[in-house]
């Protein structure tokens, strides 16, 4: 087994020093408080490893920003000089997005070095090649931090609950969506204006469509599942809808029906298929996910002998996220200095991902309607004659035109289908205005 390492020190290429070397891709928002809470534990970490730990190139894109705790010298721009340290062991890769940062990952495992990466979006796309390149050459690929920031998931996944089959995975797995969520439950404000604040206070991204889109909680979902199923999922195999349909009357519904509204990431097996999904869903108010609030994040596992756990905590931000990545490095230091050698993960394989049309759940619909005798009785048919039975109907009225209304519908379970279908005939009734939402629901509200 070859470690880089013991190589170096077996070479002297480390000299009398036993210092574990660190190089760092990015110094970001991540990187800084990475840089910064590897100096304050400094102590913690050397005792805890055996050997200090010791940070060598750190590479970023502009040079004259200035980057506390990193000095002139240690700052690069080329990839290059970072791999011709012979004393780099770990490389931590902070720099985000695919390119280049899948090319540099690759290169860092096949040259003998573990990397430690809070990239969620190079994992859920690259991580099978990427994990077998740190296989086949000897060293680890961690990432803890690419899902959850702060939460520790990925570790317990891939470890503490391996004795489990696990059935789902069901997650508030982005800050972003989150906070604006509750913020229209709370405030009973619209879309538009929750996103405008969420920018304000830095929240949300200038431009915010990964977040918003549900893209971002899809590459984490992808991860996630791969762990928990050990199976290969593609971020866009993932159904994926996003939060920017949604109103204000929304969270109003939901409330009087007993729910909130939630972008959840859900993966479940059903007779060895999956179904992965990433959606707003009406959670109801008693499920442990619904009372997740504001930027924080929650994972809910369910596994044959554990029963259900769920992990909380901050999905983002600095030093929560340094937190998760600092772990790896420690967690690869320790390895380093025992000597221990590489543990891939458990063979994963390929499934059948269920396509909408074949997603079993109820229903919320909420459909403007011509405030008419017989509406009902006209929808409750289209519903019927595909098989969708109806469980609950409330009539709001709205002041956005003279003699209309809202009717708020639930159904009992039904696939997407049969639901597709009778959709369309309603949407084309001439005593309907329009379809305006449908949402799947989870748990037992109060209706
Ligand atoms: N922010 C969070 O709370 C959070 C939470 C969980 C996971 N993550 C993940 O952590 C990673 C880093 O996020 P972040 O928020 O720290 O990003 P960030 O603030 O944008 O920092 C990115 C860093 O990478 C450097 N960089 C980017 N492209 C580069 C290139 N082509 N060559 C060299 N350097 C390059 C940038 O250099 P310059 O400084 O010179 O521009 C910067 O230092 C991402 O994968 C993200 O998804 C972040």
């Amino acid at each position: 087994m070859r470690w880089p390492g013991a190589e170096a020190r077996a070479s002297g290429a480390v000299g009398m020093s036993s210092e574990i070397g660190i190089a760092l891709l990015g110094a970001g928002n991540v990187g800084s408080g990475f840089v910064a809470a590897l100096a304050q534990g400094r102590e913690r970490h050397a005792s805890h490893v055996g050997a200090p730990l010791a940070l060598r190139r750190v590479l970023v894109r502009n040079r004259e920003r200035n980057r506390p705790g990193i000095a002139e010298g240690q700052l690069t721009t080329s990839i290059e000089d970072v791999l011709a340290d012979p004393h780099t062991q770990i490389v931590v890769e902070l720099m985000g997005g695919e390119f280049p940062a899948f090319d540099y990952i690759r290169r860092a495992l096949v040259s003998g070095r573990h990397v430690v990466t809070a990239n969620k979006e190079v994992m859920a796309k690259r991580g099978a090649e990427l994990l077998a390149a740190a296989a086949k050459h000897d060293v680890r690929l961690l990432y803890e931090a690419s899902v959850g920031g702060g939460i520790p998931v990925v570790h317990p996944l891939g470890r503490d609950l391996l004795a489990n089959e696990i059935s789902s995975v069901t997650a508030i797995i982005n800050g972003t969506t989150n906070y604006m969520l509750t913020a229209m439950t709370q405030q009973g404000a619209e879309y538009a204006d929750v996103l405008r604040e969420a920018q304000r206070l830095g929240y949300a991204e200038p431009d915010p469509t990964d977040d918003v889109q549900g893209i971002d909680a899809a590459y984490k979902l992808a991860i996630l599942c791969g762990l928990a199923f050990h199976v290969q999922l593609l971020p866009e195999e993932i159904t994926r809808r996003g939060i920017t349909a949604l109103t204000a009357r929304d969270f109003l519904y939901a409330r009087e029906l007993g729910y909130t509204i939630k972008l959840l990431a859900t993966g479940r097996v059903v007779d060895r298929e999956l179904i992965a999904t990433v959606q707003p869903t009406l959670v109801a108010s008693n499920e442990p996910l619904a009372k997740v609030d504001g930027v924080l994040n929650a994972i809910q596992i369910e596994g044959d002998l554990v029963g259900r756990v769920v992990f909380e905590g901050p999905g983002a931000g600095r030093a929560p996220t340094s937190s998760a990545v600092l772990a790896d490095v420690l967690d690869v230091a320790r390895d380093i200095v025992a000597g221990r050698s590489e543990r891939p993960e458990p063979a994963r394989r390929t499934v059948r991902v269920r396509p909408p049309a074949e997603h079993r759940a109820r229903h919320y619909l909420r459909v403007g309607v011509l405030d008419q005798a017989g509406v009902l009785a006209r929808i409750a048919g289209a519903l019927g004659d595909n098989g969708v039975s109806i469980a609950s109907v409330i009539q709001f009225e709205t002041d956005e035109e003279p003699e209309t209304a809202e009717l708020v519908l639930t159904t009992h379970f039904a696939e997407g289908g049969p639901l597709q279908r009778a959709l369309d005939r309603i949407a084309a009734l001439n005593v309907v205005r329009d379809v305006g939402m449908v949402l799947p629901m989870v748990g037992q509200g109060a209706r």
